[in-house]
């Protein structure tokens, strides 16, 4: 496995690269787990070359947020890149992406960018898809890895590739979860054994709103939010139900929702979500002179 630190090495590395093989790309902030395993699983080695960044973006932190404490430990992070046949691993340091400064130009999410996750994160979005950007060039990659952990950054980057024509596929790759239903991330690691327990809460609250899916938006809410008031020690940034397709409201064509959490637990800040199946517009029975039939 190839380790490069600068964008004149990781040229270099690019070049050599045989263009008829598949190139993906598995960008990450590092403090690896088994979520960013399962992107480079999906990525398959096997079939693709293989890169993973490592790079804890100043950008994408607001002033008052964990850049300073985020988790990281390189030679770790490297095992397991290595373990997982990862062809190269591009490790920048701050200023070999950014310079000195900040970048005068950035990517602008735009109005998706500013709610859920934007709404207590401003600018967010903008450090994030500026950053992916970035590496989406200097890598140039024909397909990216990203969690659904993440939806609304998912959903925020392929946007950007829509409209913004970048060559590139990106392809969203299933939530990794502990034994217990906790999503997988790297700010886990802030949490001591009792906040372990009681980050529980938020998955079981997404299980319990995908479970009432059936009877309606309304039903889905009052069942999410039912688990988490019984969980005081956690609290809730914004508890949302939108159309997994738009990200915009569910109404009453709405078939396929997506409902996201963002909590504190301590000093921690989690998110998660889960896609969930909505009584369809019309419901699956129709009245037909007085009988009922069932609507194909
Ligand atoms: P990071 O939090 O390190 O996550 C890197 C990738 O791993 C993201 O696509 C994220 O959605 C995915 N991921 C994290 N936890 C996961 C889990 N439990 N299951 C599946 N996938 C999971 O997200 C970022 O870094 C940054 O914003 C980045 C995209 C690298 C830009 O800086």
């Amino acid at each position: 496995m190839r380790v490069v630190t600068t964008r004149a090495e990781l040229a270099a590395v690019r070049r050599e690269h045989d263009s008829a093989a598949e190139l993906a790309l598995v960008p990450t902030m590092g403090a690896l787990h088994r979520g960013h395993r399962e992107l480079v699983r999906r990525a398959d080695p096997r079939r693709s070359t293989v890169y993973v960044s490592i790079f804890v973006n100043p950008l994408q932190f607001g002033p008052a947020e964990d850049f300073g404490r985020y988790p990281r430990n390189l030679d770790d992070d490297l095992a397991i890149c290595a373990d997982e046949g990862v062809d190269t691993v591009f490790a920048p340091a701050t200023e070999e992406m950014y310079g000195a400064g900040t970048p005068g130009v950035t990517v602008a999410a735009g109005p998706l960018g500013e709610r859920l996750e934007g709404t207590t994160r401003p600018g967010h979005f903008d450090g994030v898809l500026t950053v992916v950007a970035k590496l989406f060039h200097l890598v140039l990659p024909d397909v990216a890895y990203f969690g659904q952990k993440d939806a609304q950054q998912l959903a925020m980057v392929k946007a950007m590739v829509r409209d913004l024509s970048f060559p590139v596929e990106v392809v969203g790759v299933p939530t990794v979860r502990d034994d217990d239903g906790l999503a997988l991330s790297s700010r886990n690691a802030y949490l001591d054994p009792a906040q372990r327990r009681q980050a529980t809460s938020i998955s079981r609250a997404l299980n319990a709103g995908r479970a009432a899916g059936p009877h309606g938006a309304q039903a889905v809410h009052e069942a999410a939010r039912r688990v988490l008031d019984a969980a005081p020690e956690v609290r809730v940034d914004y508890l949302a139900l939108v159309d997994a397709d738009t990200f915009g409201d569910v109404d009453a064509m709405t078939s396929r929702g997506l409902l996201l959490v963002a909590a504190w637990v301590g000093g921690t800040r989690l998110i998660d979500n889960v896609t969930l199946d909505l009584a369809a517009a019309g419901g699956a029975t129709r009245h037909v002179l007085g009988g009922d039939v069932t609507a194909r």
